[in-house]
């Protein structure tokens, strides 16, 4: 089972980016946790980061014949992106919205993603730990497809 992670803008400066909402694991860091579930479940992951709306549309789009399914950090994209929310619901595979902050509790603006209703659904909140959690979703979510 191949399963891509997908990280949105600004994540690319993780570890140094407002810590006390963000954690301080690096991107490298954060990577490595997930390759390390990912190995322990015995999955395939392939990661990207992209700050670039169109790039991340494209990576949704390579999904398709490539990866079983999708955990995306949509980042600041998630409140307004419809054509990240188009790419999502065009791939028909199972994606799981992450966010490493519980953007809920935080400004209004944040609230609302334009992704989750076309996803299988939102994690939010846990950190370093919503990707993981993620990921884990991912996989039972692709294991009850198949069964
Ligand atoms: C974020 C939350 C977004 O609102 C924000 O724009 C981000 C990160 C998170 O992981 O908590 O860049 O997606």
């Amino acid at each position: 089972m191949r399963i891509r992670i997908i990280h949105g803008p600004n994540l690319n400066l993780l570890g140094l980016r407002e810590p006390d909402l963000y954690g301080h694991d690096n991107l490298d860091e954060l990577n490595k946790k997930i390759q390390d579930l990912a190995g322990s479940l015995g999955v395939e992951v392939e990661i990207f980061q992209s700050n670039s709306e169109g790039e991340i549309v494209d990576l949704i789009h390579q999904c398709v014949g490539h990866a079983d399914a999708l955990v995306i950090n949509p980042a600041a994209y998630t409140h307004y992106s419809i054509a990240i929310r188009d790419a999502v619901s065009t791939i028909r595979l199972p994606v799981v919205e992450v966010h490493l902050s519980n953007i809920h509790a935080r400004e209004e603006f944040r609230h609302r993603s334009v992704v989750a209703p076309v996803a299988c659904g939102q994690i939010a909140g846990f950190g370093s730990a919503s990707y993981l959690l993620g990921l884990r979703a991912a996989k039972q979510l692709v294991e009850e497809a198949r069964r």
